[in-house]
């Protein structure tokens, strides 16, 4: 091996016991000399008095769920907005949005080094098929609605501004991103404008506190949460890129939503009229132990409190009419200024706590043989994104609705929920109605009226009619949902520009409604063929 360190093994081992680590050593005489090389500079690379300091921390705080329960309150209204209440002030927000994303004042952050061990794929989640007609990807439909949104600001404004796409990535999922993002072209982008950074790894450690192995020459790791942004911004000189472009506002979102709005004009523009410099998009909770973080404070501080992290009793708390009192459900959305982000990289990013995530971690154990555990044997330690928000001194909250923007992807078909088959569903049915809105109808074959609210024919459970191998599904399958009505995002970010292919149309399911396919045609019935 090149550029062997100078290995000092017995002062390794003597800093490894000073903090109970030395079995990380065990097998030392086992190795062959490439291998003492990886593991020496694997631990040598590791701050192991940080790490069990942070460890500790992390294990004490959890265990205070109750505490921080009874410091929860929600967020006060004032700091509220809603896309759904909203009035005229939509437009304003929304036109301000445009304005700023022409101005190239805007760029959105993805936040896609998670390893996305529910949903059980080898690769990164943002290279799933649904299975929509399209054959998209979410990565794909997450360039298209930029490409859109930047379209839609050039329409407005006659001044073309790029959004730029920051994508954070981890070991897992970098080299595979982007090579897909090469294979296809960068969807239409342009190259310099997709930034792809990786997030760190962090060692995981046994529940008493010792730092696992995965081999014998090398240290089990796992990124360590999305909260590893902050000090990814700094160390990959992210910020300094953003600055560069002179950017001033970030929209940060995690990968797996497929009704993400990209770059979001109404957020960015409600978050401007607030004079927010960091904000989050909610929807209303679904029911109390739906698993997504409440929006709320905790000693009078912003906070995200972790379902993992709530109390049922809290969860379940109901005003006098019945409503849940921690309602806001985080949807992984985030709003921030540059200028935030600068003060949480240069100064707050060190003071955010680690939480402790129990998880079936592969280890060597003290005989020297792999096992692979099948009940949780430690923890992954993880920073949080949305721990920033206590150091906001304005903080707002934008309620949107959850069928028009959040169905995420987290696990396969045998969950019963945020499966591809809900995914696609969602994205489906918020495509019949932007076609009804526009005043199309949908016919069966036979030109029978197709009701505006139709029932979704759930197939028997086993059936097989949904396909695991989603990458083989033909644009013509027939769908479980009985309006099967897809629109490009290159054609329509939220439902506009609809109307002159739409109106007074009749529609035949499978529809796919592109920019390309423009709906010249006269025919009153377009579907099908
Ligand atoms: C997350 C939110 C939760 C919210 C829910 C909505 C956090 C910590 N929790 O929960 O409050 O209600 O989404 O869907 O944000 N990721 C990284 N690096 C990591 C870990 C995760 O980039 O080390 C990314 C993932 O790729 C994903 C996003 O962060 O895009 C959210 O991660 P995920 O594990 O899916 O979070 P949830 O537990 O579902």
């Amino acid at each position: 091996m090149e550029n062997q360190p100078r290995m000092d093994v017995e002062s390794l081992r003597a800093k490894l016991a000073e903090h109970g680590q030395e079995h990380l050593l065990e097998f030392w005489h086992d190795l062959d000399a490439d291998q003492k090389v990886a593991l020496y500079r694997d631990i040598e690379s590791t701050d192991v008095a940080e790490l069990v300091g942070h460890f500790k921390t992390a294990m004490e705080s959890s265990s205070d769920t109750e505490k921080v329960d009874s410091l929860m309150e929600p967020t006060p209204s004032e700091f509220f907005g809603s896309m759904t209440k909203a009035g005229k002030e939509k437009e304003k927000w929304y036109r301000e949005g445009l304005l700023e994303i022409s101005k190239g004042n805007c760029c959105v952050l993805l936040l896609a080094g998670g390893q996305g061990t529910r949903l059980g794929v080898k690769y990164p989640k943002g290279m799933y098929n649904v299975g929509l007609l399209s054959e998209k990807t979410l990565y794909q439909l997450q360039a298209e609605r930029i490409l859109r949104a930047q379209q839609l600001a050039y329409d407005m404004y006659r001044q073309r501004g790029t959004i730029p796409w920051y994508i954070m990535t981890s070991e897992h999922t970098k080299e595979p991103t982007e090579e897909f993002f090469r294979q296809h072209n960068y969807f239409g982008l342009q190259k310099e404008n997709v930034v792809m950074f990786e997030q760190n790894m962090l060692p995981c450690l046994s529940f008493d506190g010792k730092i696992l192995l995965d081999q014998k020459s090398k240290i089990s790791r796992a990124p360590d949460g999305n909260g590893g942004l902050y000090r990814a911004l700094g160390n990959c000189r992210i910020l300094e890129d953003m600055e560069r472009r002179n950017i001033k506002y970030v929209h940060v979102y995690g990968v797996d939503n497929i009704l993400v709005k990209m770059a979001d004009p109404w957020f960015i523009g409600f978050c401007r009229s607030k004079g927010a410099n960091c904000g989050a998009k909610v929807v209303a909770k679904a029911f109390p132990t739906e698993p997504v973080g409440v929006v709320c404070r905790v000693n009078g501080k912003n906070q995200v409190v972790e379902y993992s992290e709530i109390t049922l009793k809290t969860a379940e708390k109901r005003d006098e009419e019945g409503h849940l009192i921690f309602s806001a459900g985080n949807i992984c959305n985030h709003f921030f200024t540059t200028d935030f982000l600068k003060d949480l990289v240069g100064r707050y990013e060190k003071q955010l706590r680690h939480h402790v995530a129990k998880k079936k971690i592969p280890y060597i154990d003290n005989s020297g043989n792999r096992i692979i555990p099948e009940k949780p044997n430690g923890v992954k330690m993880e920073k949080f994104v949305f721990d920033v928000f206590q150091f906001s001194n304005k903080f707002a909250v934008f309620e949107v609705l959850r069928e028009d923007e959040f169905s995420p992807l987290k696990n396969s078909n045998t969950a019963e929920k945020d499966n591809p088959t809900t995914s696609r569903h969602a994205l489906l049915s918020l495509h019949h109605r932007w076609v009804l809105n526009a005043g199309g109808r949908f016919v069966e074959k036979d030109g029978t009226p197709i009701p505006a609210i139709p029932r979704v024919r759930t197939p028997p459970r086993g059936s097989g009619k949904v396909s695991e191998n989603v990458q083989s599904r033909r644009a013509n399958d027939v769908d479980d949902y009985p309006v099967v009505c897809e629109v490009s995002p290159l054609l329509s970010y939220a439902g506009e520009g609809l109307q002159e292919i739409c109106d007074k149309k009749q529609f035949c399911s499978p529809v796919l409604l592109s920019e390309t396919d423009q709906m010249e045609s006269k025919e009153s019935v377009i579907g099908t063929n």
